[in-house]
């Protein structure tokens, strides 16, 4: 048969069953200690998929006992040659890719994210999160030190142990892999929680990892709530050390447990209230469209938003026009449908939240240019919403919105664009649009951001750090240094016997 060259559309599954819905330790499915479930609805509707046992306090140290047998000496893990957790992961990868349409119609259904994102964004980056550090597993080397004559020295790039690893909603099997990637290549053992909102695709990650042929205990998974499961997983003493990506707030409770528990090592990845800069002599369509999508992609529920967007004055009018024109084409609807555009946001709590924001802006004098509500009859819509004149004092131009909320503000001078991009206590990711090679890179060395894009938003890779300055975070995800948070450096100094001398 003649290909026509155009890529196959994917399209869900659509007898979606649910195997996976109990706790996973020591590659065994458990029932909770408490004999508790919770529920796991769809955003789209409200209403109930299924229920899933939940996980507290007694489930997380079971959880942690098979991780920490799995990394003891001798145990089938620690002796591993290196390049086997590599095929492994690659497997792992494998599998994904063999069930990437379950795992994308389980993603929409679950988080409320559109089915073709679902496939063409996070299955994509899963896979190729898993299939980097499968190459990494091998190439994690120390080195020899140059020290006095008498002595030899060399280092060890050793795993740490036990990671506890709490992940959100917003990506959860994107962030399932940004996870147990790089902790896996480096040879620990791991607990981790997914969201109580959506443990479904990482339950189903559960299924594939005993199937590739991972060890028993070398990866947990608990589904529970945060302030339960994970407030143990943070005050573990049997965990060496925690990555959790969510919220300001509670990434603040983590990094005190550990200093209250085991000083394990921390990473987090927390909010940001990013800043784009576009200046006028940008090439303005594709600036427009950059900043709609780095916006109102995921429905606004990325930690990268680009949620204050500051035009310089000549092109502002012209700007916020066109932004409007797009944000009132958006399609809304079901997730699973191919032609919708924005789905339901993940729950009633962030729902209330957005539009308690968006009645904020109102009062405090931003102008509304379209959106500002509800949309449709149930689940969490709500309208795709742009602000204009917002001034930087204004609640919605200094919280983390984290919905589909647009703020455009002017500025006059480059010196007053990047003053103002950087007065808030975020630093995660900024953008900057211009023509002028100079300016960009004036702009992008005084940025306090762990990730500025010129020209371009959103452009993530797996082989590019990514992380926070200030409060958006401590500590690299990604890249090839993500593996310096999960591995300890081992000096080692021999001295060197002088009997033949
Ligand atoms: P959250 O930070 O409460 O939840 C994220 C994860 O942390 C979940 O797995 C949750 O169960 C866990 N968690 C919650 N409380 C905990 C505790 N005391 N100890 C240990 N783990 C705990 O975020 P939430 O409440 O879902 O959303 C609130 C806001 O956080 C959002 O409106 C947004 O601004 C921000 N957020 C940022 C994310 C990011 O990608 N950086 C992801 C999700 C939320
Ligand atoms: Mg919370």
């Amino acid at each position: 048969m003649l290909s026509t060259g155009s890529p196959a559309i994917p399209t869900p599954v659509s007898d979606l069953q649910i195997q996976y819905t109990k706790i996973f330790i020591n590659n065994e499915w458990h029932e909770s200690c408490q004999e508790r479930k919770m529920a796991v609805r769809n955003p789209a509707t409200g209403d109930i998929i299924c229920d899933v046992e939940e996980g507290d306090k007694e489930d997380i140290d079971k959880a942690v006992a098979s991780a920490r047998e799995a990394f003891q000496l001798g145990s089938p893990w620690r002796r591993m040659d290196a390049s086997e957790r590599g095929r492994l992961l690659n497997k792992l990868a494998d599998l994904v890719e063999r069930d990437q349409l379950i795992l994308a119609t389980m993603e929409c259904i679950n988080s409320g994210k559109l089915f073709l994102m679902a496939y063409f964004v996070d299955l994509v980056a899963t896979i190729k999160t898993l299939r980097y550090y499968a190459g990494w597993a091998d190439k994690i080397q120390g080195k020899t030190i140059p020290v006095d004559g008498e002595y030899f020295t060399f280092t060890r790039h050793e795993p740490i142990g036990v990671c506890g690893q709490i992940i959100p909603w917003n990506f959860p099997l994107m962030m399932f892999a940004w996870k147990i990637g790089p902790a896996l290549s480096c040879g620990n053992t791991i607990v981790i929680k997914p969201a109580e909102q959506t443990p479904l695709t990482a339950l189903h990650m559960a299924k594939l990892i005993k199937e590739a042929g991972f060890p028993p205990g070398v990866v947990n998974v608990v589904p529970g709530y945060g302030t339960t499961a994970g407030h143990a997983i943070a005050h573990h003493m049997g965990i060496n050390k925690i990555a959790f990506t969510g919220s300001t707030q509670v990434g603040k409770l983590i990094q005190r447990a550990a200093g209250e528990s085991n000083l394990k090592r921390v990473t987090l990845e927390l909010g940001g209230k990013n800043p784009i800069i576009v200046f006028a002599d940008a090439d303005l369509e594709s600036a427009v469209q950059q900043a709609h999508h780095g916006l109102f992609f995921n429905q606004g529920q990325c930690c990268l938003a680009g949620s204050r967007v500051f035009v310089e004055e000549p092109v502002y009018e012209e700007f916020v026009c066109r932004s409007v024109e797009l944000a009132q084409r958006m399609v809304l609807g079901n997730p699973l449908d191919l032609h919708v555009e924005q789905g339901p946001q993940i729950d009633k709590k962030q729902f209330d939240k957005i539009l308690e924001l968006v009645e904020s802006g109102k009062r405090e004098g931003a102008t509304l240019e379209c959106g500002g509500g509800p949309w449709g009859q149930r689940g969490y819509f709500i309208q795709p919403t742009v602000f204009s004149n917002v001034t930087d004092d204004m609640r919605i131009a200094t919280e983390e919105i984290f919905g589909p909320v647009q703020l455009v503000m002017r500025f006059g001078s480059l010196e007053e664009a990047v003053c103002r991009a950087n007065a808030t206590q975020y630093g995660l990711a900024a953008g900057v649009f211009t023509r002028d090679i100079s300016k960009a890179l004036t702009v992008t060395s005084a940025l306090q951001a762990g990730t500025v894009w010129v020209n371009c938003y959103n452009a993530m890779s797996t082989q590019c750090p990514f992380g926070g300055f200030k409060m958006s975070g401590n500590g690299r995800e990604l890249g090839e240094d993500s593996l310096r948070e999960y591995t300890e450096v081992k000096a080692v100094t021999v001295k060197i016997s002088q009997k033949n001398s």
